[in-house]
């Protein structure tokens, strides 16, 4: 094998030695299957082709200092799957068969987990799709979900440094009553358009407003937001984000810290008011924000006045990491040591 260059990894795609896979036919779920194909054989009139029926998930695993690897919060993503496949008519994948596999994947790519010195860590993504072939809009009977993984640095050119960010009004990635509380590929699709056009502009990511009446600060790219005052850290309510699981960890970590922690909605406005806030997800776990332009609205909320990370974002940004790699006690039960 050559070389890896652990600690200049990108977020991004390198094939290693195995998926696994596991099919469901005649409303069951299979054996696991383990293949070293990176390429899957899908009917012409597969419902993941046509009809959009595919979710996935996205997990870290983190070779620790004591050697150990832990992975972090794998039965919240085995049940925002299920809710995912409950939302597109999927059937769902127990828990305990997702947590199986994702251990397997792990251990037979032992190999391409980022030593702990690197920062570096190995991403894990689990996809499910409709393959049962279909013609009417109706959901397939078969289905297949495979995991593959892949090591990767960090999300955002810099890791954890500021980045400016831009209010796309011109595009919605999701309904109030669509999909965007479920992790589906067309959610993604939604976005691409107003993800090129930030970057086109020079900045790190888009921000969406509330579809409904463009007043609220709804998600940032593929991530979820959060800012911070007087204390408290405050995240969007919206019914058209994605329930992210780091932010779910972070407002337990900011209320350890003592911090109020509100989820409610904020108005666009409220963003002249933070002395910090950050996009977070499992690949970037906190992108601090240094400002925040609307084009449209020929306004600029500029949140980081020295352009550093506040130290709120940097303490949390700190304790969470520190508990995925092990070097602090797991208080709330997140990560399973792989043995
Ligand atoms: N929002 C969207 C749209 C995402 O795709 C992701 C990434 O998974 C997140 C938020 C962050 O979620 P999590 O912290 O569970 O990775
Ligand atoms: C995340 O893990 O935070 C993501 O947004 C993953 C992305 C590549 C879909």
């Amino acid at each position: 094998m050559k070389e890896i260059d652990w600690s200049n990894l990108s977020f991004g795609y390198m094939r290693t030695d195995y998926n696994v896979r596991c099919y469901y036919r005649d409303g069951k779920w299979g054996e696991i299957e383990v293949s070293s194909e990176e390429t899957i054989n899908v009917h012409m009139a597969a419902t993941c082709l046509h009809y959009g029926q595919e979710a996935f998930e996205g997990l870290k695993a983190f070779r620790c200092k004591d050697g150990k690897i832990r992975v972090f919060r794998m039965k919240d993503n085995a049940e925002r799957l299920q809710s995912s496949c409950r939302g597109i008519l999927m059937p769902e994948l127990p828990t305990e068969l997702f947590c199986e596999m994702v251990k397997k994947v792990i251990k037979l790519n032992e190999r391409f987990i980022p030593p702990y010195e690197s920062g570096a860590s190995l991403y894990i993504r689990p996809l499910l799709i409709g393959t049962g072939a279909q013609v009417g809009v109706r959901p397939a009977s078969e289905y297949l979900f495979v995991i593959f993984v892949s090591p990767v640095g960090p999300y955002f050119k810099g890791g954890f440094s500021t980045n400016p960010y831009v209010i796309i009004r011109e595009f919605d990635r999701a309904a109030p009553l669509g999909t965007g509380t479920f992790k589906v590929g067309g959610n993604y699709a939604a976005s691409l358009r107003a993800n090129k056009m930030a970057h086109d502009l020079g900045y790190s990511c888009e921000f969406y407003l509330d579809a409904k009446e463009k007043k609220y600060m709804d998600e940032c790219g593929a991530a979820n937001f959060f800012g911070i005052k007087n204390n408290t850290y405050i995240t969007p309510l919206s019914s058209s984000i994605l329930p992210s699981i780091t932010n779910r960890s972070l407002m337990q970590l900011a209320e350890d810290m003592g911090l109020k922690v509100e989820r409610r909605p904020v108005p666009e406005e409220e963003l002249a008011t933070f002395e910090e806030a950050g996009a977070c997800g499992t690949a970037a776990v906190i992108s601090p924000i240094q400002r925040i332009d609307d084009l449209e609205n020929k306004k600029s909320y500029v949140i980081s006045k020295d352009g550093k990370p506040g130290p709120i974002s940097t303490k949390l940004y700190n304790k969470l990491r520190a508990i995925q790699y092990g070097d602090e006690p797991d208080v709330h039960g997140w990560v399973t040591v792989i043995d």
